[in-house]
């Protein structure tokens, strides 16, 4: 069996984590992959959206996380194991805490959740703000890192994994250094000593199989979950997934960051915006909105450069079995292709 430090630590069947996803909440999604042995993370980007006022509706952000914390601490199987994504851009710190508070709630009011709830992976900002919490908590910190300088700053908070998510994946990305999976694994691994998840562009066993290769302990994936059964994003943002080439995706400037998405008439309009220089954050937050009530075309639809390779809507326990057997096969095959020495 495919199994590496990743899985002994975190206590998972498969290296394969699922990348949180705003702005949906990824509870069944989530639910989905930890059930089927890999590690399903919750996002809570989307409450932090609203609760910033803007979106329509104004929310209790703390009581919506409660709420998917206790769906799928129920609705997972008894080994099961998940995690919280908690975004820590400077200007959501505050935000950051309030989960903290509420993710510590939970683990002490219900055994099952403590149990199941292991890991908070801490994006967009730096982790130091929330490690110290995270650790008194008992759960795992994992980081995710756009450039090998950011890996440094990482390993120096003392966070327990990095996950080296390249320029090519969906949702936030460097606009500023847009870093390669493959340049930013290697050279993350080669400079840290902390475990690295790879991200950015992988979708299949071979993604994993590579990704060991160059030296991490496991793949976290975004764009490919979109494209399951047990996925709840809206059935026309699976149909663009399956549609779109590798060519179909941009990077624009969103309210939290800049952004790979897929090329809609929202994006381009966004893009052509952004080149005459103009204040684009409401624009930016109407996409936002659009997904978020359906209106897909119109809307924001973050998604990576793997899209081109994504061709098939799958059952998450079928997708992670086959990328696992994929990946054991190529181990298995790799020798047969080299040529023997005469
Ligand atoms: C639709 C979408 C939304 C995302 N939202 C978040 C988020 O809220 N928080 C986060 O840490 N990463 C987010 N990401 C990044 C993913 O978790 C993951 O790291 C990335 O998708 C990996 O690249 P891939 O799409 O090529 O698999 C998002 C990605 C996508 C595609």
């Amino acid at each position: 069996l495919l199994k590496t430090e990743l899985c002994d630590s975190v206590g998972i069947k498969y290296p394969i984590i699922q990348g949180a996803m705003a702005p949906y909440t990824t509870v069944k999604l989530a639910t989905a992959v930890s059930n089927a042995g890999g590690l399903g993370t919750l996002t809570t980007a989307g409450f932090t959206f609203q609760k910033m006022g803007l979106l329509k509706e104004k929310i209790d952000h703390k009581e919506e996380l409660r709420a998917i914390i206790r769906e799928i601490t129920d609705s997972t199987i008894s080994d099961a194991v998940f995690a919280v994504n908690i975004p820590t851009l400077k200007h959501a710190i505050p935000i950051a805490r309030d989960y903290l508070e509420v993710v510590n709630e939970e683990l002490e009011s219900n055994p099952k959740t403590r149990r199941k709830l292991k890991v908070i992976v801490t994006s967009a900002g730096d982790p130091a703000v929330l490690i110290k919490s995270i650790k008194d908590a008992g759960l795992l910190c994992m980081h995710i890192v756009p450039t090998i300088q950011h890996a440094k700053i990482a390993q120096k908070a003392g966070v327990d994994f990095i996950i080296a998510s390249g320029t090519e994946g969906g949702g936030v990305v460097s606009y500023e250094y847009p870093i390669t999976t493959l340049v930013l694994v290697r050279g993350v691994v080669k400079t840290v000593k902390t475990p690295v998840i790879a991200a950015g562009g992988l979708c299949d066993g071979a993604g994993l199989v590579a990704a060991l290769a160059l030296g991490a302990v496991g793949i976290q994936m975004g764009t490919r979950f979109i494209a399951t059964e047990e996925c709840e994003f809206h059935p026309d943002y699976k149909a663009r997934i399956l549609k779109a080439s590798e060519r179909e995706t941009l990077i624009t400037i969103m309210p939290y960051g800049p952004c790979r998405q897929l090329k809609t008439e929202f994006s381009l309009k966004l893009q052509e915006l952004m080149s005459k220089g103009v204040d684009t954050s409401s624009y930016a937050w109407e996409g936002i909105r659009n997904t978020v009530e359906g209106n897909i075309e119109k809307g924001f639809m973050a998604a990576g450069q793997v899209a081109g390779l994504i061709g098939e809507i799958l059952p998450v326990k079928d997708l992670i079995e086959r990328i696992v057997q994929e990946a054991e096969e190529i181990i298995k095959n790799l020798n047969s292709k080299l040529r023997k020495s005469q």
